[in-house]
């Protein structure tokens, strides 16, 4: 039943690198996205397309997508939260985006100041015109096992917005433990439910490492036949708009054990860490991968 062959999506460069106070260079967001894709990750969640004064360290998306010196084989996608952040995007030469919303109306309007019904209409033109582009979308929804405002999410409410996202067009859900709060069995029972209305193999996990909870949450969900693992090189991260929220899972811990498990990823694990390396050293921290500190 688990898959024998993994697609990470890296969101290092974007859910990373948002939560950045201090300004990171154009260059080193362009060096960190080509580094991840030497180290063979085909798929990297490069920026966003949102208001500069919510996520002022994304007001330089046009310029990192236009930047990268792309590889064959690798899709560079970006969040495009409406009709303006995709047209900026497709200038751009995007070829993947995603639209983002959440299972918790507290967190919707925080993180995209609207209502959860009002997000789904904002999405529909941007799906539409994605379409119209031959431009897959990828759906995200937050706050799938908690959330930092409301406490507890309905799994109904996750699975309602699964529905209508993949209704609408969105070819991928992306579930997002925003604030690292779940644990295995309510990982695996949430995926169970959405996988009723939408198929497995059109699910991602997005779980974020709060509670150090991120790696069993997988592991219990790759159970389930789950084929696709959104992670972010040296565990950068957060979300602005999630109170105490920290990185996601760091993408070398996920390769390092699927690795383990004769799972293919077609990562080069090394590179990666040379990576993770690279873009900590630009920081002046330490990596937050605990495979990288032990190697
Ligand atoms: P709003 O203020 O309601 O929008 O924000 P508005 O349409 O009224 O526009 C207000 C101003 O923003 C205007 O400028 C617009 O032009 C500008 P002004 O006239 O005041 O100068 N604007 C834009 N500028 C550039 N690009 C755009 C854009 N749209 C409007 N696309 C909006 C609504 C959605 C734009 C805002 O709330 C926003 O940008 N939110 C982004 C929040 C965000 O990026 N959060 C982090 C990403 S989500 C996440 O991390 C979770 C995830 O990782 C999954 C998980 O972990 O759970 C995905
Ligand atoms: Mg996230």
């Amino acid at each position: 039943m688990i898959a024998k062959k993994i697609q990470i999506v890296e969101v290092g460069p974007r859910d990373g690198l948002q939560n950045e106070k201090e300004w990171v260079r154009t260059e080193t967001k362009i060096a960190l996205i080509e580094k991840l894709a030497e180290a063979g990750i085909t798929k990297i969640e490069t920026a966003s397309f949102v208001s500069p004064k919510w996520v002022p360290q994304m007001r330089d998306a046009f310029e990192v997508l236009s930047g990268i010196e792309r590889r064959p084989g690798v899709t560079y996608s970006v969040l495009t939260p409406n009709l303006k952040g995709f047209e900026r995007a497709l200038e751009a030469g995007t070829t993947e985006v995603a639209v983002f919303g959440a299972a918790s109306e507290a967190f919707s309007q925080k993180n995209i100041n609207c209502s959860i019904s009002e997000s789904v209409e904002r999405f529909r033109p941007v799906v539409a015109a994605a379409q119209k582009n031959r431009i897959r979308v990828r759906g995200y929804i937050s706050c799938v096992l908690g959330c930092p405002y409301q406490g507890e999410v309905p799994v109904d409410m996750v699975v309602n917005l699964a529905a209508q996202m993949s209704e609408m067009g969105c070819s991928e859900i992306s579930l997002g433990d925003t604030i690292g709060i779940g644990t295995p069995m309510q990982a695996k029972n949430m995926m169970e439910s959405v996988a009723e209305k939408v198929p497995l193999s059109n699910l991602a996990l997005h779980f974020h490492d709060t509670r150090g909870q991120a790696l069993a949450n997988i592991y219990a969900c790759l159970e389930l036949g789950v084929s696709v693992i959104d992670a972010s090189v040296s565990g950068l991260g957060g979300c602005p708009y999630a109170k105490g929220a920290s990185g996601n899972v760091a993408t070398e811990e996920v390769v390092y054990m699927l690795h383990g498990m004769g799972i293919e990823t077609g990562i080069d694990l090394e590179k990666l860490i040379e990576t993770g390396r690279f873009i900590s050293d630009a920081f002046g921290r330490m990596p937050q991968s605990r495979v990288s500190s032990a190697l």
